[in-house]
């Protein structure tokens, strides 16, 4: 039997060498959850080295957490490293914490008003009720899906209701698309920062992330053609329009030249719009220059809340059936009610007044943002939630992540973020959006210009 076999850099000691080699292999999934590493003496024969060499690699993975040893079978890749992508982000909030580190829309004084009269008009009518309860049917989702395609519509992304299905959800949508485009041992290409639900995702089912540089203009084609060339992947994840961490947005020309790459080598993209930015923001949705190999990924979680956990996919009618399947394998159909809840709401003018203010308070907090970090390089996006800061200096993401949290400000660092094994730059994203008020934004952004004013912690501890 062949055993896993990696490549070693020759920098370096043997055993750090293969524990890097193990850690990325992991982290790329070719060393899956559950995966049994090589028998110690085995590896150590396949690659000359000795026993002890093998034995201390081990140790230090163990020590990172990513395996575990067990008596009498073996080192094994831990399972819960599956779901830890999202587990690290996500922390509990603690009294007096300004969490700018999850991604919410910002707090309209009247969304809860809003919610409250469409729940009351449900409990008066018989027939949305009669629906509510009974299992949903495709023939039942007919309604949402022309609520959802007519918004969209409005919005400037033209779908038909024909190509699209209801989701739980943008996470629910991503993991449909990926469950239809990719099996277990597949490769998915995404931006080398990503969001983090796409890279937790992945890993959980297995799959081998593909890396891929972007810039200012977004993702690099040609990288991309290059990587496509070494390690063909199936399907491309991206963040055309607010790139999330960094706000990037694909410019035009590479959309074409993305488009003209995936028909050329018969890769899908996986374009996720769930960060909705106004018309004039935004640039041509990938889904209307491929339709025939863009799965768009749309929620309203960014708009009206993320506590509804409603959404569509839009897909070319080939893969609907599919899709339908994979929902109906997954949690049979979306609730009934809260579709209901959600399609009424987009109908609605609700919908388009509580945006209308989101994209207003977010000018706002923006300004707020250019004026308290001024000096600093920040870069945002018109209608997006996020700042992502360059630390200056000798700042360290993550130990000033540390600072921030210790004095009552919750920041993501860009090592959130990072595809495989990519490099985390030194850098932070702030979710301006997430302050429940601009007064509690203000108290927050001071905290962070004088972290950063102030000098790094020396971070030397060793000769
Ligand atoms: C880029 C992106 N896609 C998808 C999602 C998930 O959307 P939902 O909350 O609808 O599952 C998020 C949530 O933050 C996101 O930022």
């Amino acid at each position: 039997m062949t055993i896993w076999k990696p490549e070693l850099s020759p920098e370096g000691p043997r055993y750090r060498a293969l524990a890097n080699a193990i850690e990325r292999a992991i982290n790329e999934g070719k060393l899956p959850p559950g995966e049994r590493l090589p028998p110690q003496r085995r590896l150590a024969d396949a690659l000359g080295v000795t026993v002890g060499t093998i034995t201390r690699a081990y140790a230090l993975v163990e020590q990172s957490g990513l395996v575990s040893a067990q008596v009498g079978s073996g080192t094994f890749v831990k399972v819960e490293r599956a779901c830890e992508g999202f587990a690290r982000v996500i922390k509990a909030p603690h009294e007096g914490l300004v969490d700018l580190g999850m991604s919410l829309p910002p707090p309209h004084p009247e969304r809860q008003a809003s919610l409250a009269r469409f729940m009351t008009a449900i409990t008066q009518d018989p027939a949305a009720l009669d629906q509510a309860i009974n299992y949903p049917l495709d023939d039942t989702m007919a309604t949402q899906r022309r609520r959802y395609a007519d918004w969209l519509t409005s919005q400037g992304l033209a779908v038909d209701p024909q190509e699209l299905l209801i989701t739980q959800g943008g996470t629910n949508g991503i993991t449909l698309a990926l469950s239809v485009l990719l099996s277990p041992g597949d490769r998915l290409a995404a931006e080398a920062l990503s969001y983090p639900g796409v890279i937790s995702t992945a890993r959980e089912r297995s799959l081998k992330t593909v890396a891929v540089p972007f810039d200012e203009e977004g993702i690099d084609v040609e990288a991309l053609a290059a990587r496509h060339e070494r390690t063909p992947f199936k399907a491309l994840y991206l963040m055309p329009e607010h790139h999330n961490p960094t706000t990037v947005q694909l410019s035009e020309k590479r959309r074409e030249a993305l488009v003209a790459l995936a028909r050329e080598r018969d890769f899908w993209l996986i374009e996720d719009g769930v960060m909705h930015l106004p018309l004039e923001a935004r640039g041509t949705p990938l889904y209307q220059l491929a339709p025939e190999r863009t799965i768009f990924v749309f929620s309203v979680a960014k708009i009206l809340g993320g506590g509804l956990r409603s959404g569509v996919v839009r897909a070319p009618t080939s893969l609907l059936a599919q899709l339908r399947i994979a929902l109906r394998n997954q949690c049979w159909a979306p609730p009934a009610l809260i579709s209901e809840i959600a399609g009424r709401w987009l109908e609605s003018n609700d919908a388009d007044r509580l945006l209308a203010w989101q994209f207003e308070e977010l000018e706002v907090r923006q300004a707020m943002v250019r004026e308290a970090l001024g000096g600093f390089e920040v870069a945002m996006r018109r209608g997006g939630f996020y700042a992502w800061l360059t630390l200056p200096g000798e700042h360290r993401a993550q130990a000033l992540v540390e600072t921030l949290e210790q004095n009552g400000v919750r920041v993501a660092p860009a090592e959130t973020f990072c595809v495989g094994s990519t490099a985390a730059p030194q850098a932070i994203r702030i979710c301006l959006s997430a302050a429940p008020d601009r007064e509690a934004l203000a108290q927050a952004l001071a905290v962070i210009a004088r972290a950063l004013s102030e000098a790094a912690p020396p971070r030397w501890q060793t000769v």
